[in-house]
């Protein structure tokens, strides 16, 4: 999608130097800045710096990892601790235990080194372009809801969460595709960007990427979802996911469980859009799912501009003060109106979950 108007992916092979490019999503919306990850340590550091963050892009980074491991090392026996240091920056986001465990299987296949290091840099180039394939699907999907309601309303204003957008996938989102397929149809759409605290993805990310594709968007605070709703301003939610337990319960980004509570209490539909590999196949119950808690200084200090245009943190709370940040939530499958998927739209149930391994696309 477009930066200042030039189309760019989030995460890509350079071919010419043959290391991994990826914007640093630490430094938006002030600076636009390409960092090179030369080995699989600088890919735990981007990980773990949230210079990527969003499910699908981490399973993609820690893939291009798992490449550069054994690009470095070509041991087998050495890469499964280099993989288990990869799996252990962020524990929510199932996208990357996915990607990792994709890519492991190619090194346990009985072939020559260079073979296998060849054959590990498709994998991780074609788990982007499927991720790509994925989020498209998802927006041809999406938009058929946003055309039913614009039917209806003749104008569709959209509440997301969090940046579930192509900064947070490889490009065009997986909440924000629908709305990217709308605008490409002239549809008449407005976007409600949740602030998304602590880290504020959503008026640092969602609305910057928004704005460089010119769909009218408003940021507010995370507690305004309630009186929008209540006056009728917000037709439609869509967020993102980290994790779809196939039970059909939702991980996503802190603040999703209460806005879902009061988009049920108005009657406004509320929507998961996910490619299929977030989906847990695995995980019986939410509460076997480990939800990461982020160091308390993401909420204590807050980083913007000063007024000769530098970066700068500052403190906002008394510094006594204790503070408890767990970045991610549960919204429990009854408040969920449908998924979006890849693969089409489904009730959040088991067997309709369950029904899309067999689904080709
Ligand atoms: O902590 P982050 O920024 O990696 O959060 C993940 C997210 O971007 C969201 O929770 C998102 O809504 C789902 S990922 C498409």
């Amino acid at each position: 999608m477009l930066i200042n108007n030039k189309s760019y992916r989030t995460i890509w092979f350079d071919e010419k130097i043959h290391k991994v490019k990826i914007i640093d999503q630490t430094q938006l919306p002030f600076c636009f800045s390409i960092v090179t990850l030369n080995n699989l340590k600088d890919v735990i550091n981007a990980i773990n710096k949230m210079q990527v963050r969003g499910a699908p892009l981490i399973g993609a980074t820690a893939a291009y990892g798992i490449y550069l491991a054994y690009r470095d090392l070509k041991d087998k026996s050495r890469i499964q601790k280099e993989a288990n240091k990869i799996k252990n920056t962020r524990p929510t986001a199932i996208n990357l235990f996915w990607a990792v465990d994709k890519m492991l299987s190619i090194i346990k296949e009985s072939l020559p080194p260079s073979i296998i290091e060849k054959n590990l840099l498709d994998q991780a180039n074609k788990i982007c372009e499927k991720d790509i394939e994925r989020c498209i699907n998802i927006g041809e999907y999406g938009l058929r809801v946003i055309e039913q309601i614009h039917q209806e309303k003749g104008k569709v204003n959209i509440l997301t969460h969090c940046n579930a957008g192509w900064l947070a996938t490889i490009d065009w989102g997986t909440a924000t595709a629908p709305i990217y397929f709308a605008k490409k149809k002239d549809l008449n759409i407005h976007v409600w960007v949740d602030e998304t605290r602590p880290r504020n993805q959503g008026a640092s990310l969602t609305s910057f990427e928004l704005n460089n594709e010119n769909i009218e968007n408003t940021i507010i605070a995370d507690n305004s979802a309630g009186i929008l709703m209540q006056r009728g301003q917000i037709d439609l939610c869509i967020v993102g996911a980290d994790r779809v337990i196939f039970s059909g319960d939702v991980v996503n980004k802190i603040g999703t469980f209460l806005k879902a509570l009061a988009a049920k209490e108005f009657n406004i539909p509320f929507y998961v859009a996910i490619p299929t590999n977030t989906i847990d196949w695995k995980t019986k119950s939410f509460v076997n799912v480990k939800i990461e808690e982020r160091n308390q200084d993401e909420l204590r200090k807050v980083k913007g501009l000063n007024k000769n245009n530098q970066l700068i943190t500052v403190d906002i709370y008394p510094k006594d003060s204790i503070a408890y940040n767990p970045a991610f939530d549960i919204t429990p499958k009854k408040l969920v109106t449908k998924l979006i998927t890849n693969k089409g739209i489904i009730n959040p149930n088991q067997d309709e979950i369950l029904a899309l391994k067999n689904v080709r696309n």
